[in-house]
Protein backbone atom coordinates (compact mmCIF):
# COMPACT_ATOMS: atom_id res chain seq x y z
CA UNK A 1 0.00 0.00 0.00
CA UNK A 2 1.44 3.43 -1.06
CA UNK A 3 0.98 5.67 1.81
CA UNK A 4 2.18 9.56 1.23
CA UNK A 5 2.56 11.65 4.45
CA UNK A 6 1.76 15.41 4.87
CA UNK A 7 3.05 17.80 6.99
CA UNK A 8 1.88 20.88 8.16
CA UNK A 9 4.30 22.84 8.66
CA UNK A 10 2.72 26.29 8.24
CA UNK A 11 2.23 27.66 11.43
CA UNK A 12 3.74 30.73 12.42
CA UNK A 13 3.75 29.64 16.44
CA UNK A 14 3.20 33.00 17.59
CA UNK A 15 3.47 31.34 21.44
CA UNK A 16 7.40 30.81 20.68
CA UNK A 17 8.51 34.01 18.88
CA UNK A 18 11.28 35.22 21.06
CA UNK A 19 11.91 31.54 22.65
CA UNK A 20 15.72 31.21 22.42
CA UNK A 21 16.30 34.37 20.51
CA UNK A 22 13.30 32.55 17.71
CA UNK A 23 12.20 35.14 15.36
CA UNK A 24 11.19 32.73 12.49
CA UNK A 25 8.40 29.92 12.12
CA UNK A 26 7.80 27.00 14.83
CA UNK A 27 8.92 23.90 12.57
CA UNK A 28 12.41 26.00 12.72
CA UNK A 29 13.05 26.43 16.49
CA UNK A 30 15.85 23.78 17.69
CA UNK A 31 14.59 20.93 19.87
CA UNK A 32 17.71 19.01 20.77
CA UNK A 33 19.98 21.28 18.90
CA UNK A 34 18.17 19.96 15.75
CA UNK A 35 15.45 21.88 13.85
CA UNK A 36 11.85 20.87 15.19
CA UNK A 37 10.78 19.75 11.15
CA UNK A 38 13.99 17.66 10.88
CA UNK A 39 13.12 15.94 14.30
CA UNK A 40 9.79 15.58 13.18
CA UNK A 41 10.93 14.06 9.87
CA UNK A 42 13.48 11.64 11.47
CA UNK A 43 10.43 10.28 13.61
CA UNK A 44 8.35 9.52 10.97
CA UNK A 45 11.09 7.82 8.95
CA UNK A 46 11.52 5.58 12.28
CA UNK A 47 7.87 5.29 11.82
CA UNK A 48 8.33 3.80 8.24
CA UNK A 49 7.48 6.28 6.24
CA UNK A 50 9.18 7.73 3.50
CA UNK A 51 7.19 9.94 1.08
CA UNK A 52 6.55 13.43 2.54
CA UNK A 53 4.78 16.79 1.31
CA UNK A 54 5.38 19.69 3.31
CA UNK A 55 3.16 22.34 3.75
CA UNK A 56 4.79 25.49 4.58
CA UNK A 57 4.22 28.88 4.58
CA UNK A 58 5.19 32.08 1.78
CA UNK A 59 7.51 33.98 4.43
CA UNK A 60 9.81 30.39 5.60
CA UNK A 61 8.87 28.25 2.44
CA UNK A 62 12.85 28.48 1.36
CA UNK A 63 14.51 28.38 4.46
CA UNK A 64 11.88 25.27 5.24
CA UNK A 65 13.78 23.24 2.33
CA UNK A 66 16.94 24.22 2.90
CA UNK A 67 17.16 23.20 6.06
CA UNK A 68 15.01 19.85 5.23
CA UNK A 69 17.24 19.24 1.91
CA UNK A 70 20.00 17.44 4.28
CA UNK A 71 17.75 14.34 4.71
CA UNK A 72 19.25 11.47 2.55
CA UNK A 73 17.21 8.39 1.16
CA UNK A 74 13.34 9.91 1.20
CA UNK A 75 11.17 11.83 -1.00
CA UNK A 76 10.33 15.00 0.35
CA UNK A 77 8.21 17.67 -1.97
CA UNK A 78 6.55 20.78 -0.87
CA UNK A 79 3.79 23.21 -1.69
CA UNK A 80 2.76 26.60 0.47
CA UNK A 81 -0.46 27.64 2.18
CA UNK A 82 -0.04 31.16 1.21
CA UNK A 83 -2.54 32.18 3.20
CA UNK A 84 -3.75 31.07 7.25
CA UNK A 85 -6.88 29.31 6.70
CA UNK A 86 -7.07 26.29 9.00
CA UNK A 87 -5.26 22.86 9.26
CA UNK A 88 -7.94 21.13 6.81
CA UNK A 89 -7.05 24.45 4.34
CA UNK A 90 -3.09 22.98 4.42
CA UNK A 91 -3.79 19.65 3.68
CA UNK A 92 -6.06 20.66 0.69
CA UNK A 93 -3.14 22.50 -0.65
CA UNK A 94 -1.37 19.02 -1.19
CA UNK A 95 -4.12 17.39 -3.33
CA UNK A 96 -2.18 17.36 -6.39
CA UNK A 97 0.74 15.71 -4.95
CA UNK A 98 -1.44 12.66 -3.87
CA UNK A 99 -3.21 10.19 -6.07
CA UNK A 100 -6.61 8.50 -5.55
CA UNK A 101 -4.66 5.03 -4.52
CA UNK A 102 -2.51 6.14 -1.51
CA UNK A 103 -3.61 5.98 1.89
CA UNK A 104 -2.58 9.61 3.43
CA UNK A 105 -1.37 10.45 7.18
CA UNK A 106 -1.68 14.19 8.05
CA UNK A 107 0.98 15.30 10.56
CA UNK A 108 0.80 18.71 12.43
CA UNK A 109 4.90 19.76 12.55
CA UNK A 110 4.86 20.41 16.19
CA UNK A 111 3.21 16.99 17.48
CA UNK A 112 5.61 14.38 18.84
CA UNK A 113 4.60 10.91 20.69
CA UNK A 114 6.23 8.19 22.70
CA UNK A 115 5.32 5.26 20.58
CA UNK A 116 4.52 4.51 16.80
CA UNK A 117 0.93 5.25 16.29
CA UNK A 118 1.17 3.38 13.10
CA UNK A 119 1.88 0.53 14.33
CA UNK A 120 -1.09 -2.61 13.49
CA UNK A 121 -2.56 0.46 10.98
CA UNK A 122 -4.67 -1.74 8.21
CA UNK A 123 -4.26 1.45 5.91
CA UNK A 124 -6.13 -0.55 3.01
CA UNK A 125 -9.04 -0.58 5.42
CA UNK A 126 -9.13 3.55 5.43
CA UNK A 127 -8.36 3.65 1.72
CA UNK A 128 -11.06 1.15 0.33
CA UNK A 129 -14.01 1.69 2.84
CA UNK A 130 -13.52 5.83 2.62
CA UNK A 131 -12.72 5.96 6.14
CA UNK A 132 -10.46 7.94 8.39
CA UNK A 133 -8.53 7.24 11.73
CA UNK A 134 -8.11 9.49 14.64
CA UNK A 135 -5.62 8.93 17.85
CA UNK A 136 -6.92 10.77 21.21
CA UNK A 137 -5.27 10.49 24.62
CA UNK A 138 -7.14 11.71 28.31
CA UNK A 139 -5.36 15.09 29.21
CA UNK A 140 -6.12 17.43 31.70
CA UNK A 141 -6.91 20.31 29.37
CA UNK A 142 -9.12 19.36 26.59
CA UNK A 143 -10.59 22.67 25.92
CA UNK A 144 -6.89 23.27 24.26
CA UNK A 145 -7.50 20.90 22.08
CA UNK A 146 -10.13 19.28 19.49
CA UNK A 147 -12.20 16.77 22.18
CA UNK A 148 -13.68 13.65 20.84
CA UNK A 149 -17.17 12.29 22.46
CA UNK A 150 -17.09 8.49 22.06
CA UNK A 151 -20.40 6.42 22.51
CA UNK A 152 -20.51 3.01 25.09
CA UNK A 153 -20.18 1.08 21.54
CA UNK A 154 -16.76 3.18 21.40
CA UNK A 155 -18.05 4.88 17.89
CA UNK A 156 -16.83 8.59 17.61
CA UNK A 157 -19.55 10.29 18.02
CA UNK A 158 -18.67 13.95 17.33
CA UNK A 159 -15.09 16.07 17.62
CA UNK A 160 -15.91 19.39 19.00
CA UNK A 161 -12.40 22.21 18.61
CA UNK A 162 -11.66 23.72 21.50
CA UNK A 163 -14.89 23.54 23.44
CA UNK A 164 -15.67 25.63 26.36
CA UNK A 165 -17.26 22.76 28.64
CA UNK A 166 -15.55 19.55 27.10
CA UNK A 167 -17.92 16.44 26.98
CA UNK A 168 -14.56 14.55 27.84
CA UNK A 169 -11.44 14.53 28.69
CA UNK A 170 -10.35 13.23 25.70
CA UNK A 171 -8.11 15.63 22.89
CA UNK A 172 -7.60 14.31 19.47
CA UNK A 173 -3.87 14.94 18.84
CA UNK A 174 -2.47 15.83 15.21
CA UNK A 175 -1.79 12.57 13.33
CA UNK A 176 -4.70 11.47 11.25
CA UNK A 177 -5.01 9.06 8.55
CA UNK A 178 -7.60 9.57 5.50
CA UNK A 179 -8.28 8.17 2.14
CA UNK A 180 -8.00 10.40 -0.91
CA UNK A 181 -12.06 11.94 -0.42
CA UNK A 182 -10.63 13.91 2.14
CA UNK A 183 -10.10 16.42 -0.35
CA UNK A 184 -13.31 16.78 -1.88
CA UNK A 185 -14.97 16.70 1.82
CA UNK A 186 -12.86 19.69 2.68
CA UNK A 187 -14.00 21.92 -0.38
CA UNK A 188 -17.82 21.70 1.43
CA UNK A 189 -16.44 22.62 5.07
CA UNK A 190 -17.51 26.71 6.05
CA UNK A 191 -14.90 28.68 7.53
CA UNK A 192 -15.46 28.29 11.76
CA UNK A 193 -15.98 31.67 13.64
CA UNK A 194 -12.13 32.18 13.80
CA UNK A 195 -12.44 32.42 9.96
CA UNK A 196 -10.75 28.67 9.40
CA UNK A 197 -11.28 25.51 7.76
CA UNK A 198 -10.78 23.04 10.91
CA UNK A 199 -9.22 19.87 10.88
CA UNK A 200 -12.32 19.32 13.45
CA UNK A 201 -14.63 19.61 11.09
CA UNK A 202 -13.22 17.86 8.53
CA UNK A 203 -13.32 14.85 11.01
CA UNK A 204 -17.14 15.38 11.45
CA UNK A 205 -17.79 14.69 7.76
CA UNK A 206 -16.27 11.23 8.18
CA UNK A 207 -18.37 10.43 11.74
CA UNK A 208 -21.42 11.73 9.99
CA UNK A 209 -21.22 8.70 7.18
CA UNK A 210 -19.86 6.23 10.38
CA UNK A 211 -16.35 6.01 8.97
CA UNK A 212 -14.09 7.38 11.61
CA UNK A 213 -12.31 5.07 14.23
CA UNK A 214 -10.59 6.04 16.61
CA UNK A 215 -7.94 4.68 18.87
CA UNK A 216 -6.75 5.85 22.52
CA UNK A 217 -3.08 6.20 23.20
CA UNK A 218 -1.41 5.89 26.67
CA UNK A 219 2.29 6.74 25.68
CA UNK A 220 3.13 10.46 26.25
CA UNK A 221 2.30 12.99 23.23
CA UNK A 222 3.26 16.56 23.09
CA UNK A 223 1.48 19.43 21.45
CA UNK A 224 5.19 22.03 21.30
CA UNK A 225 3.33 24.92 20.79
CA UNK A 226 4.59 27.26 23.77
CA UNK A 227 8.06 27.66 25.16
CA UNK A 228 6.37 24.86 28.40
CA UNK A 229 5.92 22.14 25.87
CA UNK A 230 9.48 22.56 23.74
CA UNK A 231 10.69 21.68 27.23
CA UNK A 232 8.79 18.99 28.15
CA UNK A 233 9.46 17.44 24.86
CA UNK A 234 13.23 17.71 25.47
CA UNK A 235 12.85 15.35 28.72
CA UNK A 236 10.18 13.12 27.07
CA UNK A 237 13.08 12.38 24.33
CA UNK A 238 16.19 11.71 26.65
C1 LIG B 1 -4.85 21.72 16.47
C2 LIG B 1 -6.22 21.17 16.12
C3 LIG B 1 -6.83 20.48 17.34
C4 LIG B 1 -5.87 19.41 17.84
C5 LIG B 1 -4.49 20.01 18.10
C6 LIG B 1 -3.50 18.91 18.41
O1 LIG B 1 -4.98 22.76 17.38
O2 LIG B 1 -7.03 22.24 15.68
O3 LIG B 1 -8.04 19.87 16.97
O4 LIG B 1 -6.39 18.81 19.00
O5 LIG B 1 -4.00 20.72 16.97
O6 LIG B 1 -2.22 19.41 18.66
P1 LIG B 1 -3.89 23.96 17.42
O7 LIG B 1 -2.59 23.34 17.82
O8 LIG B 1 -3.84 24.51 16.06
O9 LIG B 1 -4.40 24.91 18.44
Amino acid sequence: MKIKTLIAAGGLGKRLQGFRGNESTKVLLEVKKTPMINLQIQKLIEWGLDDFVIITNPQYDQLIKDVTSSIQGISIDYVIQNEPKGISHAFLQAENKVSEDEAIVCVLGDNFFGENLLNNVNFENFVQNQKSLIFTKEVNNPEEFGVASIGQDQKVIEIIEKPKNPASNLAVVGVYIFDYSMFNKIKTLKPSKRGELEITDLINIYIDKSCCEHIQLNSWWVDAGTPERIIELENNLI
